[in-house]
């Protein structure tokens, strides 16, 4: 069926957000004959799917909306779905009247409903999504992205997303695996399995049945053939139990590159995040992971000034960097969120100048520490999984433990594997040349 409306989608936040949007975007396809483009001045409906976790994505959101709706073609529809959709629900219309619909993050499979429905709001937070099959997800040809569960069960003590994703659901293992399978058969040599808390997997099913782990859907995604490499995010430190590490190590598909999200490496502010693990904890089962896996690459989420972060706890944070070494860190400032409980923590808020001191000094030391660690690699000779081809004929593609090489060739060696000679890097990346 040949599609004449146009649908343009902007995302924001996470790589859920990123697997939300292109499900939108298919179910938008199949039912409403609708084609995604990229000029928002040609759509015939805007979505812009968005996230909450910070102040700076909301604020951004109302900017871009009144853009969008100053510059959209006439008669051109706006809605607003994701996690801010699920927080501000109404409120969204009544401070932009021309917003048509509001679709909050766990209402998702909604969207082919909602879209002619002027002024539909659909928020509803225990909204059951872990049956429903969403569209096959793709970063790229050679890379898929499954969800695992959706919500999440903890109370961070900072975090907004349990409000606007909801109670935690896990998926059922023989549909991820199907829809692994899918992903393969349509050309994908890796997966992304996604969840706001992966290894906390199979506690919780909608149709009731046993529960499971998150090693054993490692088990079973594994035994998918022509799958090469699976990558999971993110994993919580507290449930990286012996179990896991061990799978982690011995299963050869699992792409040697974990995510393990720090926050703080203050034992004190841990506790008042309500992360559940401590200083020592998370040092030991790095250790125990670089031990077992000598390769591997680990990157991490930090918040810096949370409410009560003394200096003395911020050098603690520092003290886990330099002792873990992580190999990318994605830093924030602490940002207060609505309907959390650190809300209440409000007297011993970091003044905003000590929290940007405390962030570009962590920034610092990190670029010390890749300085350090990246003209290591000049000389090996790695594998690279080829996956895109640059305007200047260069190729790029990344090695299992998720290091981003470029080298020259051409588009017949997408998809493929080939080793690689490093001969020079960035902060970021490495560059070298194709040996048998
Ligand atoms: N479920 C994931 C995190 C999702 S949010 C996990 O637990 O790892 C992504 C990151 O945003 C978090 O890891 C945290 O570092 C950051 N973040 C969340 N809430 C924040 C807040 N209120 N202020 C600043 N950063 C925040
Ligand atoms: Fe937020 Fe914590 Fe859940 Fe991650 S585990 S989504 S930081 S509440
Ligand atoms: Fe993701 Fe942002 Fe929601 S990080 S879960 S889109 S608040």
């Amino acid at each position: 069926m040949s599609s004449n409306k146009k649908l343009f989608i902007q995302t924001l936040g996470c790589q859920m957000n990123d697997t939300d949007s292109q499900h939108i975007a298919a179910e938008l396809e199949k039912h409403k004959d609708y084609s995604q483009t990229d000029k928002m001045e040609d759509a015939d409906l805007i979505i812009i799917n968005t996230c909450s976790v910070r102040e700076k994505p909301v604020q951004k959101l109302f900017s871009e909306i009144g853009q969008f709706n100053k510059k959209k073609k006439d008669g051109a529809k706006i809605g607003v779905c994701g996690c801010t959709a699920s927080h501000l629900g109404r409120d969204i219309i009544k401070r932009a009247p021309y917003v048509d619909f509001v679709v909050g993050a766990r209402n998702i499979s909604k969207i082919k409903d909602v879209v002619d429905v002027k002024g539909s709001v659909e928020i509803s937070i225990d909204h059951d999504e872990s049956t429903y099959e969403f569209a096959t997800a793709k970063t790229n040809k050679y890379r898929a992205s499954v969800n695992i569960s959706i919500g999440c069960d903890k109370k961070c003590t900072y975090c907004i997303v349990p409000s606007t994703r909801g109670e935690e659901i896990s998926i059922p293992i023989e549909m991820i695996v199907d829809q692994v399978q899918k992903s393969v058969d349509l050309g994908a040599v890796e997966v992304m399995l996604l969840g706001q808390n992966v290894n906390s997997y199979g506690r919780r099913f909608s149709d009731g049945r046993e529960k499971s782990t998150f090693t054993k859907l490692l088990q079973e995604v594994s035994k998918v053939e022509g799958l090469e490499r699976i990558r999971f995010t993110s994993p919580h430190p507290l449930h990286m139990d012996d179990d896991f590490i061990e799978e982690f190590a011995r299963n050869k598909k699992i792409s040697r590159c974990i995510h393990m999200p720090l926050q703080s490496g203050s034992t004190e502010i841990l506790k008042a995040m309500k992360r559940g693990y401590t200083k020592e904890w998370f040092i030991n089962r790095a250790t125990k992971l670089r031990s077992l896996v000598p390769d591997l690459r680990i990157t991490t989420d930090i918040i810096v000034a949370f409410p009560g972060e003394t200096q003395e706890d911020y050098e603690d944070t520092l003290d886990v960097v330099n002792q873990v070494k992580f190999d990318q860190i994605f830093n924030f400032k602490y940002s207060p969120r609505p309907g959390t409980e650190a809300l209440n923590m409000k007297e011993k808020e970091v003044p905003d100048e000590i929290g940007s001191k405390r962030l570009i000094d962590l920034i610092e030391l990190h670029k010390r520490h890749l300085e350090a660690v990246m003209p290591s690699y000049v000389g090996q000779t790695l594998n690279v999984l080829v996956e895109s081809l640059k305007p200047n004929g260069e190729v790029c593609g990344f090695t299992d433990n998720y290091l981003q090489v470029f080298t020259s060739g051409s588009d017949s060696l997408l998809g493929k594997f080939v080793n690689v000679k490093i001969t020079s890097n960035t902060r970021t990346s490495l560059k070298g040349e194709i040996v048998e």
